[in-house]
């Protein structure tokens, strides 16, 4: 079964500007919580108990988040608040579940993922991208017992905007199964509009095979200068391997960018 996730968290945050300067966009708060938490909520509902955070250097603040005993113990204490005590649990919580490895340079979402090579156990782990909230239903816990039934890799997907399609992966489909999968034909990094082959885009939640990690090794630089996972994907997909795009169920929010980040806050409060 799917036991592990792996929690890309290194990338510089510049779409969030001036708030990234001094902080982690993972740790801003979305309606009173740090985005990261949502994220963690919904791998472990998903029945996930063995997390990697991949950081780097400069987001060491992220780690700090969850090791910061001495100063809760303190306050602790010091107040006796019920509150205090709660957030303390819930933080030694998730740090129970969470590794650390780091990736240094920001070379993309693929080069984050061979960092934890070593660390994966089965065959088949989860993947999250923090900046895609899917609120209102738990897509990996879907993703996870659709994988029960297909064996193989998945893919959340949603229809996006055709003006969009070069912000996004786009899925060439290649069968629809039933009313939520398909099998992908191929899949494409950011196309423009006319090279993309549907408006059916990628959203960070992934079910990849181990193997993944020997097509990334030889992975080369795509678009923007970065290692995409979309491209070890698609290369996979060449060499007959089975991916299956599910369209979630639940309301996606994009926390990368400033406007979006702005709207999650609003949309989760009105949940
Ligand atoms: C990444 C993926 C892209 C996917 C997107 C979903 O892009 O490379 O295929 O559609 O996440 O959010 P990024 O957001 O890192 O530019």
């Amino acid at each position: 079964m799917i036991k592990q996730a792996i929690i890309p968290l290194a990338g510089l945050g510049t779409r969030l500007l001036p708030l990234t300067s001094v902080f982690a966009k993972e740790l801003l708060p979305i309606n009173g919580k740090p985005g990261i938490e949502y994220i963690l909520d919904e791998c472990i509902e998903a029945g996930i108990n063995d997390i990697i955070f991949i950081i780097s250097k400069k987001k060491e603040i992220i780690k700090k988040y969850f090791y910061n005993d001495k100063f809760y113990k303190k306050i602790i204490k010091k107040k006796k608040d019920p509150r205090i005590i709660n957030e303390y649990k819930k933080i030694l919580f998730y740090k129970k579940k969470i590794k650390f490895v780091y990736q240094n340079m920001p070379l993309g979402t693929g080069d984050a993922v061979i960092k934890t090579k070593k660390h994966i156990k089965d065959k088949f782990f989860l993947l999250l991208l923090p900046d895609d909230l899917i609120v209102k239903r738990n897509c990996s816990k879907d993703m996870i017992n659709a994988y029960k039934r297909y064996r193989c890799s998945m893919m959340a997907s949603m229809k996006v905007n055709k003006n969009n399609v070069d912000r996004w992966g786009i899925f060439k489909i290649e069968k629809i199964l039933n009313k939520k999968n398909f099998t992908i034909k191929d899949v494409v990094e950011k196309p423009t509009k006319v090279e993309a082959p549907s408006n059916n885009a990628v959203i960070g939640r992934y079910i990849l095979s181990k193997d993944i990690f020997k097509y990334l090794k030889n992975q080369k630089k795509g678009k923007g200068g970065e290692i995409h996972i979309t491209d070890a994907i698609r290369k996979m997909i060449f060499n007959n391997y089975r991916f299956i795009g599910h369209k979630f169920s639940g309301q996606y929010l994009d926390c990368g960018s400033m406007s979006g980040y702005i709207n999650s806050g609003i949309k989760i409060s009105k949940l």
